[in-house]
């Protein structure tokens, strides 16, 4: 197992001095395969990947490469039209990006005036936010979530408020990351009503399918923030097929917004950013596999409550933070607990996150729901602690 060496460093005096000054210190996004590298397959194989809220097991995808000599479509027809069922939304709402990263991108490129504007976070919060904006030459405003006797990890509402006319994007993730918990509709609402003269709102579900909003809800076109796309002028809504769609290596996600949005946003991405293996997967997935991916998702969540109920009873975990994603985060009572836990588990091959060095995350651990027998394997090397 490799812990890769620092690859942000740049040493030659040329490219110092012509590159963006900001860019040559800059320590880029720390996703699962930089933090460890996966070499060879038979080597990545032989891990237990738990760090990446990705889900276990492959689907079966058949492949027509008749026409890869052509360009694909600037938006794959079929892609939309799948998506457009799935959600309710009309197609014209939809724009299909590489992964929901790639529509944070383009929100930040598409806003943000770079060394002018700044996008707002909530920390602590997915990542990307953050490195996009940074990439971008955009500022960040954070307004921490906060505690309050009811919930943990909730919007500071007065906080916010306190931002309104100052920053062009408001990044709300719900479920959170590395958090876990959805965040009240009332407040979403809220938000979207103070920001809705002077800033996006953008509501990142990458792992909506895994609520109880997505598992009660009698229709797909009942998914409630995607309602807010229509009637809202400044709303965003971002999802993504890498989650519960267990197609993290296909890189697809989708930008939901009113037209304006997207017709603004198509100005910005790239003229072919859907390849095409990459649209005929994700149809098939979204065509056919809906009851795999519904399965798959009550099997995660039933694993994940297991996972959280075990953890209870282990006298190193100090707290659990209530989640409604594919992952479980967790306090150890100190660092020492902690390291001990993190390094027991990378000498056996078992990967999770350490989140510790997040705001208000200190000594947190974060687990990536992966299969019975991945978990099963996590416990019984914990247990010797
Ligand atoms: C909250 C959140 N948003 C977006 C993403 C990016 O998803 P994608 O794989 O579609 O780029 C992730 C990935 O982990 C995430 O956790």
């Amino acid at each position: 197992m490799t812990l890769l060496a620092d690859s942000s460093l740049i040493a030659s005096t040329l490219i110092k001095r012509l590159a963006r000054e900001e860019l040559v210190d800059m320590v880029p996004y720390q996703s699962a395969r930089r933090l460890f590298a996966s070499g060879d397959n038979e080597q990545a194989n032989s891990k237990t990947w738990l760090n990446a809220n990705e889900a276990p097991g492959q689907g079966k995808y058949q492949l027509n490469s008749e026409n890869i000599n052509r360009y694909p479509d600037f938006q794959p027809q079929a892609l939309l039209n799948a998506y457009s069922n799935y959600s309710g939304l009309p197609t014209g709402n939809i724009l299909a990006t590489r992964g929901a990263d790639e529509g944070i991108e383009l929100i930040i490129r598409s806003f943000c005036r770079a060394y002018q504007d700044s996008i707002l976070i909530c920390p602590p919060t997915y990542g990307m936010y953050a490195i996009s904006a940074k990439n971008h030459g955009a500022s960040i405003v954070s307004v921490p979530l906060v505690n309050t006797p009811e919930a943990m990890c909730q919007l500071d509402l007065d906080g916010l408020k306190a931002q309104v006319g100052k920053v062009k994007v408001v990044f709300l993730c719900s479920p959170g990351n590395p958090t876990g918990n959805t965040l009240p509709q009332e407040q979403i609402q809220a938000v979207i009503e103070l920001f809705k003269d002077s800033a996006i709102v953008v509501v990142d579900e990458a792992y909506y399918e895994y609520t109880n909003l997505a598992l009660t809800s009698g229709t797909d076109t009942e998914q409630v923030n995607t309602k807010f796309v229509c009637q809202c002028e400044n709303v965003i809504v971002l999802r993504t097929l890498s989650k519960a769609f267990a197609l993290a290596g296909l890189r697809c996600g989708f930008t939901l917004a009113n037209k304006e949005i997207i017709t603004l946003l198509s100005k910005v991405i790239a003229p072919y950013p859907i390849a095409a293996p990459v649209a005929e997967i994700a149809s098939q997935a979204l065509s056919n596999d809906l009851v795999v991916m519904r399965a798959r998702v009550n099997s995660t969540n039933s694993l994940r409550e297991q996972l959280n109920d075990w953890l209870k009873q282990q006298r190193w975990c100090k707290n659990i933070f209530p989640s409604d994603a594919n992952f479980v985060l967790f306090r150890c009572n100190n660092i020492d607990e902690k390291n001990k836990i993190f390094d027991l588990l990378v000498e056996n091959d078992i990967l999770i996150r350490d989140q510790s060095k997040q705001q208000q995350l200190e000594n947190c651990l974060r687990i990536s729901i992966g299969s019975a027998e991945e978990l099963e394997q996590l416990k019984k090397l914990l247990i010797t602690l």
